[in-house]
């Protein structure tokens, strides 16, 4: 008989629930996104995912049901986001997961979101061990080795701006709404790199990055030409700005693999659908790491969707990694970052011993935002901006 996992992924703005089979195969996947709701406010306003979650998780859960055509007697289990995100939109989440699997008897599997965002990859081709994953997504930037199945450790890390986040930042200074990836994404493949923005830690001995300098150089340029009356050319900036973050994430990414061997580099996140950034990797892993094959999921599972999470829910499951009603959002959860620093000019692969995931029933942690560098706390570009009252929210398809 077949594995079915219901899974569920309310981390951020994307109410989601799916059904996956044997951890390979998609039965549904059904994605109620908040974007249209979020995008007069330049960034995600915490309360209003809150309550648009609440509204839309039962109606989502039925329709993943009736698309996979299965009834809760046909799951195996129950799997659920439980970090990290905004904390109130992880509750629901894992509300709802905790009273399906106690309703029905089935197990309850915690995953974490970035774990999801590398296993969205076991769609494309099985994985072998151990990988690479770059994980570019609006609140996380990291290296990860994946030495076993569902063992995670952080090579490399932002230390401040997260790529999406600082695509989302200059987006809003071009005028595009949140979130702004995907259209600065369409305006760098009709400009130049002109303005030769910096490329931040790019020679620096770790596998950090740093995005925020990026961010303020993009901004500081536009308002400068604003105050003096020079028009820019929108598709250069953007080409600029683009030129920049994907020079650095591939550099960093050839220095991992450099110190780490691997037979698979995993891109994940939603900056994934980056195609100057799938691009620009494809071309640097021909010339410099040509037996590397990348794994670059489609589109529609780069973004957060909730078959990524049965995809790693099901190797969690074979693990026997499992929760009971005690389960609670974890906004903070992170992988682990690997036992020594790793310095980028000299092989320390062998002395670098990788640490395990992070334990799966981890105490409660003090509530954190999606970004606790945020000037405001809770929202991805908080200047400005005002947190709504209460009110009637709109119900999308
Ligand atoms: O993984 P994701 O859906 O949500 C988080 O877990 O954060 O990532 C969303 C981010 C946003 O910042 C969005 O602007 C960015 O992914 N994004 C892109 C593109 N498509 C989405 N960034 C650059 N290029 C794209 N084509
Ligand atoms: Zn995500």
């Amino acid at each position: 008989m077949s594995e079915l996992i219901l899974a569920f992924e309310s981390s951020c703005d994307e109410t989601s629930v799916a059904v996956i089979e044997d951890g390979t195969t998609i039965r549904s996947n059904i994605i109620a996104t908040q974007i249209n709701s979020h995008k007069r406010f330049g960034g995600v306003v915490p309360e209003v995912a809150s309550r648009h979650h609440v509204e839309q998780i039962t109606e989502v859960i039925d329709l993943a049901l009736k698309e996979a055509k299965v009834t809760y007697a046909d799951l195996t289990a129950v799997a659920v986001t439980y970090g990290p995100g905004l904390v109130g939109s992880l509750m629901i989440g894992v509300t709802a997961a905790k009273t399906v699997a106690f309703a029905h008897h089935l197990p309850l599997i915690p995953v974490n979101h970035m774990a999801g965002h590398i296993y969205a990859a076991r769609f494309v081709q099985p994985l072998v061990y151990p990988l690479l994953a770059l994980v570019v997504s609006g609140g996380h930037t990291e290296l990860v080795t994946v030495n076993h199945p569902g063992e995670f450790a952080i090579i490399g890390d932002t230390r401040d701006d997260a790529a999406g986040e600082a695509y989302d930042k200059i987006g809003r200074v071009l005028g595009i709404p949140y979130p702004a990836g995907k259209e600065v994404d369409r305006l760098a493949h009709l400009g130049q790199d002109t303005f030769h923005f910096p490329r931040a830690m790019v020679d620096s001995d770790d596998l950090d990055f740093s995005f925020s300098g990026l961010k303020s150089a993009f901004i500081n340029t536009v308002h400068h030409a604003d105050q003096i009356g020079e028009t820019l050319s929108r598709e250069d900036l953007a080409a600029s700005f683009q030129a920049a973050v994907v020079d650095v994430l591939v550099a960093k990414t050839m220095a991992a693999l450099d110190l780490h061997p691997v037979g698979q580099l995993v891109l994940a996140g939603g900056v994934a659908a980056n195609q100057g950034l799938r691009t620009a990797l494809a071309q640097a892993l021909a010339a410099k790491h040509p037996d590397v094959t990348l794994i670059v999921p489609p589109v529609r599972l780069t973004g957060d969707n909730a078959a990524m999470i049965g995809a790693a829910a099901h190797i969690e499951l074979a693990h026997g990694h499992l929760a009971d009603e005690s389960l609670t959002a974890t906004p903070g959860l992170n992988f682990s970052r690997a036992a020594q620093p790793v310095a980028a000019t000299e092989d320390v692969a062998a002395k670098a011993p990788l640490t395990t995931a992070a334990p799966h029933h981890p105490e409660p942690t003090a509530p954190q935002f999606r970004d606790p560098r945020d000037p405001l706390p809770g929202l991805r570009d908080g200047q400005g901006v005002v947190l709504p009252k209460p009110g009637p929210v709109r119900q999308r398809k």
